[in-house]
This record gives structure tokens, sequence and C-alpha cells, in this order.
């Protein structure tokens, strides 16, 4: 009657609760998960699990949850900037970099070169790497193309990941990243519209500030891609204080991330508006600033607060799911709880996906079973993964450090 039964578990953790963060993890002690054609059949104290005959995995006393949810990355791209990280080293800073014609536009002069099938190609083992810290969905942005025919190159190298590797990507587009003449118009008349026909997208992205985009110029494209489907979300505050924050709660922006620099209104501004803050402690850390964004006051505001890797060549060259969960707790005032939180309930709340970082019965069997007891071990174990095995739709994915199979390959 079930597939496939994951047993002998310390507990597992739901994360479908409602109420404090505690509440939200719902956890059940000794639980079992029993998975039946890639959803989950049945969930409960293994004392109550029915007899069956199915393939049975061995959680060996560890716990089990939702598979991770990252909700925030640049993960197709060309190139690479090991020798900007270098000249941050030296003192430099990320905008010193940019204005010497380094940063986003080193990436998207090689992104712009690498044709569709490389850009897909080297987006794999990052992938692979993410599913090893138990992401098992993620958002993934263009943004270094930043002229039609590159911006639509990207999407579609991103569309082709999902037959590549198991892990479900959830597309933006970022129009938006860096500036040149006539973009802003090339995007609203030519760009928004191809990726709205051709359904290339979820959200479009801004990045809001000073040596970006202002809020008008915003606004005017934001307006546009509403109105052809396309859900707002944006980079605000990110290293500079600008009204960011107050700026996605009046376009009803279903993110604000990164928030470094957001003011008091800002955060009233986000609990008013049901915003979901996405914070990126890892770019602080990259960046050698100093600044990490206040989770801690946001979170007591009400504001649903979720985490992402923001893996990228620039800001945070990592998929390192388990020190984004440390810098959350260390340096953002997160509590272990809202931390876990920050990549399951509340990172699928950012990417609009009811069905995922929960588990429950009749929902996707996306499962990763720890090695070890409890979900706070994993910001404990500083910038260790503590994941053993990872489940996408009821597949094992992932094992100890091998991919043991890949879902439906349907490669090009
Ligand atoms: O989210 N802030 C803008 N975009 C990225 C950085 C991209 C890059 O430097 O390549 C971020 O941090």
């Amino acid at each position: 009657m079930f597939d496939l039964v994951i047993r002998n578990t310390s507990e597992v953790v739901t994360c479908d609760g409602q109420g404090r963060p505690e509440a939200v993890l719902a956890p059940i002690p000794r639980g079992a998960v029993a998975i039946k054609s890639g959803r989950i059949a049945w969930l409960g104290p293994e004392a109550s699990l029915p007899p069956s005959d199915a393939e049975v995995i061995d959680a060996r006393g560890s716990f089990v949850g939702p598979g991770l949810v990252d909700p925030h990355t640049h993960l197709v791209f060309g190139g690479e900037r090991s020798a900007e990280f270098e000249q941050r080293c030296e003192g430099k800073t990320y905008l010193e970099i940019a204005e010497r014609g380094g940063g986003i536009k080193r990436t998207v002069e090689a992104t712009r070169a690498a044709p569709e099938r490389e850009l897909a190609y080297g987006a794999v083992p990052r992938l692979v790497s993410l599913l090893s810290h138990g992401v098992t969905t993620a958002e993934a942005k263009s943004g270094y193309g930043l002229e039609v025919n590159a911006e639509l190159k990207m999407l579609r190298a991103i569309r082709s990941l999902d037959g590549l590797q198991p892990v479900k990507l959830i597309a933006s587009v970022l129009p938006l990243h860096t500036r040149h003449d006539g973009w802003l118009e090339q995007v609203i008349d030519e760009l928004l519209p191809r990726v709205a026909e051709a359904k290339l997208a979820k959200f479009c992205d801004a990045f809001v500030e000073k040596t970006a985009f202002t809020a008008d110029e915003t606004r005017r494209v934001m307006a546009v891609a509403r109105g052809l489907g396309l859900i707002p979300r944006m980079h605000v505050d990110q290293l500079t204080a600008g009204a960011g924050a107050e700026l996605a709660a009046e376009l009803g922006s279903a993110t604000a991330d990164h928030l470094e620099h957001i003011s008091e209104a800002g955060i009233a501004a986000l609990a008013r508006s049901g915003t979901v803050a996405v914070l990126a402690p890892t770019s602080t850390l990259f960046l050698r600033e100093r600044k990490y964004a206040p989770g801690r006051a946001l979170a007591d505001a009400g504001v649903p607060v979720a985490l992402c890797t923001n893996c990228n060549p620039g800001s945070s060259m990592t998929e390192n799911v388990a020190l984004v969960m440390a810098l959350a707790c260390l340096e953002c005032g997160l509590t272990p709880a809202e931390a876990y939180l920050g990549f399951t309930r509340h990172a699928a709340r950012a990417l609009q996906l009811p069905d995922a970082g929960r588990l429950f019965v009749g929902g996707p069997a996306d499962v990763v079973v720890y090695q070890c007891t409890s979900y706070r071990t994993l910001p404990y174990h500083l910038g260790v993964s503590e994941v053993r095995q990872v489940l996408k739709d009821g597949l094992l994915c992932w094992e100890l450090g091998r991919v043991v199979r890949k879902s439906q390959h349907h490669g090009p």
C-alpha cells in the first residue's frame, strides 16, 4: 500500500503548525513518514504506522524534515569572480570594485558570451551542492544578460535545468540589475512581454539601490510586470539605506530581500504589508560589510523572515545552508527554530508555494533525513551539512555525498 516508509526517527518535524515558531515546527516524536506515488500517504507516530511491505529508510534515530527551499539565488551565470574576492581581502569594497568595471558587469560579459547549454550545465554542480544541503526547491534569477536575448537565454537555461537534476526551480526575471542607456524602455516594451508570453518566469525582480535603480523606475517596471502576470519582488536596502522596504510594501512586493540597512519605518511597513523578508547573511560576510539585517527586530514586528544562500559569483559564492542558518542566529538574532523555518515554511511563503516547506498527508514527498536528532544542530554545527539523505517527489536523489538518482532525466 506504500512505496516507501521512513522510520526509526527521533522526530518528524513537519513545519505544518500555526502560531509561534515552536508551534509551527509541529514535530511528531518518534514519527514515521509513508510515501506513495511521490506524495506523502501517511504521517504519524511510528507506533501507529499501518503494517506494509514497503521499502524502508531507517533514519537511525535522527530527525526528518521537509525538503528545504532556497528563495533567492543567482545560480545561473558565466565565468567567476575570485579576483574580486582577493581585492576585497586587500581592502577594496564591493562598490569600489563595481565602479572600476568589475562586479555585476563582469558577470554580464561572461554570461552574454556563454551558450545556453553551457550556462545550464555550469549550474548543475551548484544545484547538486544545494541538494546536499537538503534543498529540493530553489528560486533562480536572470539579471546577468541585461539585453533582451541574453535575458531570455538565461531564463531558458533555468527552465532546462528542471530536466537535468532534481531540484525544482522557480524562475524570476531580474531586468533591473545594472543600468545602461535605453534598457528600461526595452524591458517594458520587449523583454517583459516576451517573458510573460513564453511563461519563462513567475516573479519580476529589481535591485533598488543608489548605484542601480531608483524607486520611480522600479514602480514603472513593476506596474508593467504585474499587468503581465509577473509577481513583483525586490532587492532593497542592501548596501545603503534607501527606504526600499517601504517601496516593497507600497508595491505589494512578494518579498523584500537583503534589508541590511532597513529602517524602523521600513520594518513597520513590511509588518503591515505582509511582505516576506528574505535575509542573505552570507552576502554581508562575503562582502566584508559589518551591518547584518536585523532579523530579530523583523521577527518581533511579525514580519515572516525567510533565509537564502543568495548563491552568486559576486556577493555570496556559496550553497551552504548551514552557514546561512548559523549567521542568521549569530548575527541577525534569529533563534534556531526561526532559522529552520527560514528555509522551510517562510521560504515557501516567499515563493508563494503553499505545498512546499512542510510535510502533510497529500503533499509532495520532498523529505530530508538528517544525521542529528534535532533541527537545533543545523546552525550549531557551523557551516557543516548534517544531511544524510534527500528525497524529491519520493525518490532518493542524494545520499551522503553522492547523487544516486536524477529524477525524470529528460536532458537535451
Ligand atoms: O543579491 N545585489 C544585487 N545582486 C546580487 C549580487 C550580484 C553580483 O554581485 O553578481 C546580490 O547580492
